[in-house]
């Protein structure tokens, strides 16, 4: 077991203590005819009651797609209030308002505007890990999913704007050889990889095939024998031949990994030793006890000026069409 998978090992009281929360979270599911969504990178425990377990992809395309009354995001803020976006008429919770995204808020509307008006004919398309502003200043959204399809149906001779992930842009700049401007902002989880040490992991496990996601640093992805978003990697694992990963990007996906293939073994990426950031904290700041309060008071809720809420739908809506 790696270091990381040890951060999701509990006790027995702590397991109990679970399933007893776990029971009451289903049961008050049932009663406010409410979906729980949650990503990848949350705790196994949350992951065990949500009715649906994603990416950021597979996440909107289920606030789209249902007939619940109650939407639970188990996820960090722009997931949640990218449901809202699209619900508007729905009741949105999330165990912690303040499980924000360092990457979505790295990107501030003010300079972004700046930003766009340098360019003005150019496309803007936003990862969809930004602020309902900055979707309002975008023509499309994408995901780490659907990202390169979206880009390679835009006429070679129109300039992009790309933010505000660099890494990720970069990745599809270099796999489409074609020039977009980026904005400089950075996953603090994905940034933290670097070469040395996943070099060093590669040379003491020769067996294992390194996986990485896009928003890895350039150096990490260049020695990746496959590189995806987070259902992309998890699919590969699943039918790639190998029986050994080395997985950069967040650890709460070895949960479903090692879940699907039980034979295979998953090494966490190692950390760079001076900058061990390579957990999403606030992902994990969803906590059973936080999901189960949220339920049971209707709160925190998600609101979404109505305004903004109309401007920051449409590149949803496009990118939806588009993937
Ligand atoms: P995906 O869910 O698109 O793989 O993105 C990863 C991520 O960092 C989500 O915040
Ligand atoms: Fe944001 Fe990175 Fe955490 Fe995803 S993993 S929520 S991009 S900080």
């Amino acid at each position: 077991m790696t270091s990381d998978s040890l951060l999701f090992k509990s006790s027995g009281k702590a397991v109990a203590d679970h399933e007893e929360l776990a029971g009451k979270i289903r049961l008050l599911k049932k009663e406010m005819n409410a979906i729980i969504l949650a990503h990848y990178y949350t705790l196994p425990e949350i992951q065990q009651v949500a009715d649906v377990v994603g990416d950021s992809l597979a996440l909107a395309r289920a606030a789209e797609k249902n007939s619940a009354d109650v939407i639970v995001f188990a996820g960090v803020y722009f997931m949640a209030e990218t449901a809202k976006i699209i619900n508007p008429g729905k009741l949105v919770l999330m165990p912690d308002l303040y499980a924000g995204c360092p990457l979505a808020d790295s990107c501030p509307a003010v300079e972004f505007r700046e930003f766009r008006q340098k360019h003005p004919d150019a496309l803007v398309i936003t990862y969809i890990n930004s602020t309902a502003e900055i979707k309002a200043l975008s023509d499309i959204t994408c995901t780490s999913s659907n990202a390169e399809r979206i880009i390679r149906q835009i006429p070679e001779e129109r300039t992009i704007i790309f933010g505000p992930d660099r890494n990720l842009g970069g990745y599809i700049m270099k796999k489409l050889g074609r020039e977009m401007l980026l904005w400089q902002g950075y996953c603090y989880v994905h940034e933290a990889f670097r070469e040395e040490y996943i070099l060093q992991a590669c040379r003491e496990n020769p067996q294992a095939e390194l996986i990485a996601h896009p928003e890895c640093r350039e150096e990490v992805l260049r020695h990746a024998a496959f590189i995806g978003s987070t259902q992309a990697l998890l699919d590969y694992t699943e039918s790639a031949p190998a029986s050994s990963f080395i997985v950069a990007t967040e650890p709460g996906i070895l949960y479903e990994m090692q879940r699907r293939s039980p034979d295979k073994q998953f090494i966490a990426a190692p950390k760079d030793p001076e900058n061990p950031r390579s957990v999403c904290k606030q992902m994990k700041q969803n906590t059973l006890e936080k999901l189960y309060q949220c339920m049971l008071d209707r709160s925190p809720e998600i609101m979404v000026p109505d305004d903004l809420r109309v401007l920051a739908l449409r590149p949803i809506k496009k990118m939806l069409e588009m993937s």
